[in-house]
């Protein structure tokens, strides 16, 4: 999709889905502009609707002899209300009315005087975002027509068209993760992980490190080995490294965890443990590759990024762990497995060992890793645990940034007791109340002493049964635009 900027006004643009987004009262008169423009009763019209503005509302009309295929109103609530988030929402809004029309949508939204650019910029990634579909697995794909050229209306300042510029690799890295989430575990393995990690590679300059089976073993990675004892793929621990043309000043790490399939081992999930959607267990590791992907195309000043995901499916068979097996990390923890459920914190213990090797500024890892975070948050909000007050407020900020929901939650130490294991250091999982918080706690014991980390469970996050805002139905991408906004905000801080 091309994106622009046009100081044409709705009056005057012509094209073929023109959208406005109207406030509550339109104290600007933009309703009375159009019903002169294209000759309308559009006020007696949006009474009957009833549309009056308020956030939520919408009008679309198909327009005959005119030189725009369509009108679409969207509300935007209280004029004195309205943010960021609500320009991302009526972005959003109006994509999915324009969905099925081909050619250009102009899009006229209240931009922000004091950043218009950072409205500009959530505008579009909403529209983008929300037209996304995905076809490939169907036989007979049939396309939608759908705007493939989006033009913002606005005064803009001059100078403010280069800032748009992160908008088509922060989208595409968002994509990516999406169509790594929504493949079923037939398609995206271990093995196609990896793939994709070389194709990334070779396509973006980026330096790439695949560790196999026997790798893994020379490393002690006893815990992350542990999980696919009992699968017929093979493991792949990937290391992909985005370094900067100039001085290093920041090195960043990014885990994301990689289990292409969790049926939950001899803890199988039954139930209401929804196996079938355990397909999107990899949702960690698919928003660092999408953020690798962006980052490698915006080429940070400053920051080396690394990115590890220890990716291996959790299934049963006369190899698989036993629930009581004691397995030994490559730091030499001993572990307990009271539960072969919990596994998406044994694969990231080794990540996190190899991570801390790095010697990095700072470590963020991604996970679906409970559902007791689902319980807690929904699936509109992410948890983070960390015991970093800088990073933890870094990472809020580039959420509230991307309007992604992200809240910090305890890392309430007295819990460790909970992982108390008789015979080893420590069990897998701890009690069911408090069940993020123990998980987090279990993860931050591989971490070393004095490296800032911070643990970002997406378990409810990854996935909308529903669809909402710009997220359609199916995989999310959550992640990629708030990990994108911290690793930028690092490195123009990185030369300070
Ligand atoms: N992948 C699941 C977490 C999950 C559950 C994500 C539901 C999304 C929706 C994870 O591996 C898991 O099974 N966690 C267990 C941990 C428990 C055994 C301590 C859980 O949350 O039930
Ligand atoms: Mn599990
Ligand atoms: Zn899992």
């Amino acid at each position: 999709m091309k994106i622009s900027l046009s100081p044409a006004t709705p009056e005057a643009w012509s094209g073929s889905v023109l959208a406005l987004g109207i406030p509550k009262d339109d104290p600007q008169d933009l309703v009375a502009a159009m019903e002169r423009r294209f000759d309308l009763q559009l006020s007696a019209w949006l009474k009957q609707k009833p549309f009056t503005g308020k956030s939520g509302d919408l009008a679309s009309l198909q327009l005959l002899r005119s030189d725009c295929t369509a009108l679409v109103l969207v509300g935007l609530g209280d004029a004195a209300e309205v943010d960021r988030n609500s320009l991302r929402k009526a972005a959003a809004a109006a994509a999915r009315a324009a969905n099925g029309q081909s050619g250009s949508l102009a899009l006229h939204l209240p931009w922000g005087s004091e950043d218009p650019a950072g409205d500009a910029i959530a505008a579009a990634e909403a529209v983008r975002l929300s037209l996304y579909s995905d076809l490939r697995f169907r036989s007979k794909p049939e396309p939608k027509p759908c705007p493939d050229q989006l033009e913002l209306l606005g005064q803009w300042p001059a100078g403010i068209d280069g800032a748009l510029a992160a908008i088509q690799p922060v989208c595409a890295g968002v994509e990516l993760a999406r169509e790594l989430v929504a493949a079923p575990p037939n398609s995206v393995t271990p093995s196609e992980l990896a793939n994709t990690a070389e194709a990334l590679a070779k396509d973006h300059g980026l330096e790439l490190k695949v560790l196999e089976r026997s790798d893994c073993e020379a490393k002690g990675m006893g815990s992350f080995l542990s999980v696919c004892q009992g699968s017929d793929m093979d493991p792949k621990f990937i290391h992909l490294t985005y370094r900067p043309s100039d001085a290093v000043h920041k090195r960043l790490v990014l885990v994301g965890k990689g289990l292409t399939f969790d049926s939950g081992g001899y803890n199988l999930k039954v139930g209401a443990a929804q196996i079938d959607m355990m397909k999107f267990d990899m949702g960690g590791s698919a928003a660092v590759f999408g953020a690798m992907r962006a980052i490698a195309e915006l080429q940070p000043a400053g920051v080396e990024v690394h990115m590890l995901v220890a990716s291996c499916e959790n299934m049963i068979n006369g190899s698989a762990v036993h629930p009581g097996d004691i397995v030994t990390a490559s730091n030499g923890t001993t572990i307990e497995i009271n539960n072969t459920d919990a596994e998406g914190r044994l694969t990231l213990a080794d990540a996190l060992v190899y991570a801390s090797e790095l010697k990095p500024d700072a470590i963020v890892d991604l996970a679906t890793l409970t559902g007791a975070c689902v319980v807690a948050l929904g699936d509109e909000i992410a948890g983070l645990w960390s015991g970093d007050d800088g990073l933890s407020e870094a990472l809020e900020s580039a959420a509230s940034n991307a309007g992604e929901g992200l809240w910090r939650m305890p890392l309430h130490s007295s819990y460790r007791k909970g992982l108390k294991s008789l015979l080893a250091d420590m069990k897998n999982t701890g009690p069911r109340p408090g069940g993020s918080i123990t998980a987090a706690l279990f993860l931050k014991e591989f971490v070393e002493a004095g490296i800032p980390w911070a643990h970002i469970d997406i378990a409810g996050t990854v996935w909308t049964d529903k669809g909402r805002d710009l997220n359609p139905s199916g995989a999310t991408g959550y992640g990629v635009r708030t990990l994108v906004n911290w690793v930028l905000s690092q490195a123009s801080t990185a030369a300070a």
